[in-house]
């Protein structure tokens, strides 16, 4: 009971710690009306919206603002400068031409106005403008460095959901099934027509700050701790009129070649001095996350982890204190002619697998994600890579992956070291290039596609160029280092001999067959995670923001400690059953979990996202094969090394003579 009580305290201590205090290093903006001449505070008199790529649900293909025919500012000189991590995971943030002053009311601005004419040009942009409206794409805008919401009642339910994002219009099929846009408001209910959403409403709230001097400046001042639109659609914008004119919303329809599309905005500044700044982002946050589910996964992971270390505990102490009793008393060689269960394969369990140089590799690129996993973990739970430090939870794994080459190169060379093997110069190469090779090829063939496409996510030759060259200028490098000491140290001891000859393997029952363990080995640990892989999905597929690190990391341990549990358990009672062909087994037991990670990425893809096209079925699947492929990985590296652990621990217990 006190591993419980422990367990549920480590689980409280993360979880506030690692939600309450996030943003190190972000400092706040002040804003204000005007500044007197010569004052030395430095505050911004002007509010600029800068615009994400678009998106949407139902492709996985996201486009640049400015490949829609918005209103993008011309000078992209201007864009903020990108991390890699949000480079290669596809942001794209441009200025914009809606800029606000601080503190200035306006009604109904127009901020550009495009027209359309009946020629090749127009048609085309039209056209594309339609298949984004059809498809649901969705605006990511962000002014001060927070997304723009858009907070809407979700129906059958009284709270309010902030999405993130906003569509760019609405579609009613000629069905009169109206597409989830265009129940914002009933007037948007004419068949087959696009509504386009070319004005916003925009409230943004901020905080005059307590005890903070505005002395200096005329008027006030404050930070920005919220910022809140609704999109409407206007046929005919009249300026600094309410409700801009009165007029009808802006259609579009399937044939129609004339169009004007003036888009405007309205916006109005309201303080609110109740919400502190540093927890300006929680009504994002909670509207998307679900404290209470997330509890329900961690008791039921503790649940299963107990049960799990229940039986390995109840193996080490009960049955292996037996067997190894048994095993030492027997001294004449009549007894030992009665030998049996584990003690009997001793000369054959250390005996090298077939295929070590791969098992070797695999192990070795294992270790440096695990490594990469923690160490990410680590900072995300001191708050470094919450959501409001963009990029920064992709360029931190990223840049991790790259300089742990070196355990990688290390841990492969020991391995196969131990196995015998001679043909160093393969495993450094393998383990240098054979995962990482895998992993690149398949993200540049989706690339291809999204560059096909023309999508905003296909990444820039440059930064395609500066992948390489971490990978070849660094990470290889350092698998070598890594190599070179591993090759250096002698091969690992084992606590018993190899005989010459091996032993016959009587007949498996099923229960002890290779494949059905296998099978059996991945289904704890996946029963651990399933739940926190959902929000993980979310947080990939359907724009919603990942920040419980403090709940990833603790579901991290539990899988480290059901994948071990798991292979220990299924590993010894192969022993037991005379089966000595534990090396490859123990890895791919626990690797199986990246099987039911799979299949539950599938039953994700047809339920809950609602893809079109095969180009998106295509690189979701691509994406997800990455990913499952890293997370078996390491899943089977955590299940071999706690296997190797175990059986070294057994054998060097019995004697042997
Ligand atoms: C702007 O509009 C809001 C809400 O309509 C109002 O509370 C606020 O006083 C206005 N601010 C100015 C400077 O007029």
């Amino acid at each position: 009971m006190t591993a419980v009580g422990i367990t549920m305290l480590t689980a409280l201590f993360l979880a506030n710690v690692c939600s309450s205090f996030y943003l190190p290093g972000l400092a706040p903006v002040a804003y204000c009306t005007q500044k007197k001449e010569g004052s030395e505070k430095n505050c911004k008199t002007d509010v600029m919206v800068y615009v994400n790529r678009l998106n949407s649900l139902e492709t996985v293909v996201p486009f640049e603002y400015s490949r829609f025919d918005f209103c993008p500012e011309d000078d992209e000189e201007h864009s903020p400068v990108e991390n890699l991590g949000q480079v290669v995971f596809g942001e794209r943030i441009r200025p914009s031409r809606y800029k606000f002053s601080f503190d200035k009311n306006v009604t109904c601005k127009s901020a550009c106005t495009k027209s359309y004419k009946d020629d090749k040009e127009s048609i085309e942009k039209l056209n594309f403008l339609r298949k984004g409206i059809r498809l649901n794409y969705q605006h990511h805008w962000i002014i001060d460095n927070m997304p723009v919401t858009w907070c809407y009642h979700v129906e059958g339910s009284t709270e309010k959901y902030c999405s993130t994002g906003f569509p760019i219009g609405c579609y009613v099929t000629i069905k009169g099934h109206p597409r989830d846009a265009c129940v914002i408001s009933p007037e948007y209910s004419a068949k087959d027509t696009y509504y386009i959403f070319n004005h916003v409403d925009i409230v943004i709230q901020y905080n005059e700050g307590k005890g903070e001097d505005w002395s200096s400046t005329l008027i006030s001042g404050g930070h920005l701790i919220s910022a809140r639109l609704h999109p409407r659609s206007f046929s005919k914008v009249t300026e600094n009129s309410p409700n801009c004119g009165g007029s009808g919303p802006l259609s579009l329809g399937a044939k129609q070649k004339k169009l004007d599309i003036t888009y405007s905005y309205s916006v109005s500044f309201v303080v609110n001095n109740n919400v502190k700044w540093s927890s300006r982002w929680d009504y994002i946050l909670e509207s998307m996350q679900h404290t209470n589910i997330q509890w329900f996964s961690i008791m039921n992971s503790v649940v299963i982890v107990l049960f799990l270390s229940g039986m390995v505990a109840m193996i080490m102490l009960r049955t292996l204190h037996k067997d190894l009793a048994r095993y030492n008393q027997m001294d004449n060689a009549e007894d030992a002619q009665e030998e049996f269960g584990w003690k009997l394969v001793h000369g054959d369990v250390f005996r090298p697998p077939r295929k070590g140089m791969m098992l070797a590799v695999l192990n070795g690129n294992g270790i440096q994600i695990f490594f990469m996993t923690l160490i990410t973990l680590v900072f995300a739970c001191l708050g470094f890579l919450s959501p409001a430090n963009r990029g920064a939870l992709m360029t931190c794994a990223l840049v991790l992956y790259v300089c742990l080459g070196t355990p990688a190169g290390y841990v492969s060379a020991r391995i196969y070291k131990t196995f015998g093997g001679e043909k160093w110069k393969s495993n450094v190469l393998l383990t240098a290039f054979l995962c990482p090779g895998v992993i690149f090829g398949i993200f540049f063939l989706l690339n291809l596609i999204l560059w096909i496409k023309q999508s905003s996510a296909a990444i820039p030759f440059t930064t395609l160029l500066a992948l390489l060259a971490l990978w070849f200028g660094i990470s290889v490098p350092l698998t070598f280092v890594g190599a070179y000491f591993g090759f250096k140290k002698r091969a690992i001891e084992h606590p018993v001999r190899t005989n010459q000859i091996p032993r016959q393997i009587p007949d498996q029952s099923i229960y002890t067959k290779a494949l059905p363990g296998i099978v059996m080995g991945g289904v704890l640990p996946f029963g651990c995670i399933f739940i926190q892989l959902f929000f993980i999905l979310n947080s990939i597929w359907s724009n919603q923001m990942y920040y419980m690190f403090g709940f990833l990391f603790l579901v991290f341990l539990i899988l480290v400690v059901t994948c071990s549990e798991a292979t220990i358990l299924l590993c010894y009672f192969h022993l037991c059953a005379e089966d000595y062909h534990w090396w490859w087994r123990s890895y791919l037991t626990s690797a199986f979990t990246g099987v039911y990670f799979f299949i539950y990425c599938i039953h994700y893809y047809m339920t809950k996202l609602e893809m079109q096209g095969t180009a998106s079925a295509f690189l979701y699947f691509g994406y997800t094969l990455i990913i499952v492929f890293l997370f078996s990985l390491l899943t089977g590296s955590i299940g071999f090394c706690a296997c190797f652990w175990f059986v070294s621990k057994i054998y060097s217990s019995v004697k042997v003579d």
